[in-house]
């Protein structure tokens, strides 16, 4: 008997002429359609347009292309579809050249730079949690936004010439992502549509682009080394190449940082402000471990592995609040995948935010229980299954960042203030090339008794 190809591996339902699944995986709940897919099996075709796609519904599929079959597979269609918007960055190159980025960014994101960013990011957070006037409503996904940008660059651009592209990113970002999804996403006749989104999309990258080639001509004509991210750039020689990176280049990897370093964590901690003001009895156990770990002084890289239950709380809310929805991958050489035959060109995607909800490996798995992360309760099985930052060796360059990141936000924001969701308001999902949280106006308070730095205010506190 011969193996199946591609074409004739099981179908998802639904499944139109020329339009293939492309109008259920556009529709708003494109996590809850593709979750509703992991019954099907492990491996279920898709089409988008007419293309063929097969889904990784387990994570020992994911693993095989991801790390065991790594060599096999580049990033796909998708990416060299956005490479003229968003450039030839960390996030776009393939095969050696993507390697030769990677060991010249990599050093960015090291250990010790990461510890060094923990007092900023210390300091940025607790000075806009300061800033949020008790009985005041706060559009709170702005501010995740204005906080994940103002991390971006006080710890990665020293520059004062930064403060452009960064107040661009912040603003620009979500018109670039919305274009993107649309851009890369949709069969071309489709995706050519003069809409507003994509005029939008294009004057965003325009602008994005012109911002980072003026800041890196401002770092080759009026600095030295500052000791950060573009210096680091500058200055990098590939030990195994000897090449150095050119001012293009350089301006690629500052776009690629800027769209991939804040829409995520800012879409991650807009959930976790939401999850902390819908649960009043979780709050109070992570203000008792915040006080008893930091109590009324600042937050130093030293008092982070103590902070066990806001650890679980980051893990829980990355896995059920997961912004990415889709990720994909494109076969070089052939290979067997699941009983199914792979040939070049054939493409595999996979949802890391559907596995993080797949019922059979998270019990319950809608429900927001950060115990499920503490002592023996994770099992092997969720453990393999939580994938928030890749595998293999395009997994995230800036996952040790980001998690610290959102470890000291909720940190600082339950040692200041206490969040309330307002009567009758229910969150809502927006898709763009990630899934993220609608408008979330939330009310604060003050904390009573709190001895927290930048909350001290002695306001009368509201219990939700
Ligand atoms: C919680 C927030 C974040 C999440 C959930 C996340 C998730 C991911 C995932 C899943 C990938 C792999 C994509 C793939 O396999 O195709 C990735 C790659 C990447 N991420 Fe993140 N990320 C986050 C934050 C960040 C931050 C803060 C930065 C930079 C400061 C960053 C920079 C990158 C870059 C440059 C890549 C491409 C790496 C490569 O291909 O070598 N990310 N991210």
């Amino acid at each position: 008997m011969t193996t199946p190809t591609i074409r004739q591996a099981p179908a998802a339902p639904g499944d139109l002429p020329l339009l293939g699944h492309t109008l259920s995986l556009l529709r708003r709940d494109r996590v809850g359609y593709l979750t509703s897919l992991q019954p099907a099996g492990d491996l279920v075709r898709l089409r988008i347009g007419t293309r063929p796609f097969l889904v990784l519904n387990s994570p020992e599929l994911v693993r095989r292309v991801m790390v065991e079959e790594g060599k096999n597979f580049d990033r796909g269609r998708i990416f060299q579809k956005a490479r003229p918007y968003v450039g030839d960055g960390l996030f776009t190159a393939e095969g050696s050249e993507h390697l030769r980025q990677r060991r010249m960014v990599q050093p960015a994101f090291h250990k010790g730079q990461i510890e060094r960013s923990v007092r900023i990011m210390n300091d940025v957070v607790r000075d806009q949690v300061a800033s949020w006037r008790p009985g005041s409503t706060v559009a709170m996904d702005r501010e995740m936004h204005v906080l994940a940008s103002e991390i971006i660059g006080q710890t990665m651009f020293r520059a004062p010439e930064a403060r452009e592209v960064v107040d661009l990113a912040r603003d620009e970002l979500p018109a670039l992502l919305a274009g993107l999804g649309q851009r890369t996403l949709l069969p071309d006749f489709l995706a050519r549509v003069p809409t507003g989104v994509s005029r939008r999309f294009d004057a965003a990258c325009d602008n994005l682009r012109a911002a980072a080639d003026r800041l890196v001509a401002a770092y080759r004509d009026n600095h030295g080394d500052l000791h950060d991210f573009v210096s680091l750039l500058r200055s990098a020689r590939d030990a195994r190449t000897g090449t150095t990176m050119s001012d293009t280049e350089i301006r690629d990897q500052i776009m690629t940082l800027l769209i991939a370093g804040i829409e995520t964590p800012a879409t991650l901690m807009s959930w976790a402000m939401y999850e902390l003001a819908s649960n009043p009895g979780l709050r109070q156990r992570l203000e008792a471990e915040v006080d008893e770990v930091f109590g009324g002084r600042d937050l130093t890289p030293a008092d982070l592995p103590a902070l066990t239950l806001t650890d679980a709380f980051v893990q829980e809310n990355t896995r059920l609040h997961h912004p990415l929805w889709i990720l994909m991958r494109r076969a070089v050489n052939p290979l067997t995948l699941g009983g199914v035959r792979v040939e070049p060109g054939d493409e595999v995607l996979y949802s890391p935010a559907a596995m993080q909800r797949n019922p059979s490996i998270f019990a319950d798995p809608l429900r927001f229980d950060p115990d499920r992360w503490l002592g023996d309760a994770p099992t092997q099985r969720m453990q393999q299954a939580f994938l928030p930052f890749g595998l293999g060796n395009r997994q995230c360059v800036g996952d040790a960042f980001a998690w610290v990141q959102m470890k000291v936000t909720v940190a600082r924001v339950v040692a200041g203030r206490r969040l309330v969701v307002p009567a009758g308001y229910r969150p809502k999902t927006v898709v763009s090339s990630i899934v993220h949280l609608d408008r979330l106006p939330l009310t604060v308070h003050s904390r009573p008794r709190a001895a927290a730095v930048g909350g001290p205010d002695h306001t009368e506190g509201h219990e939700s």
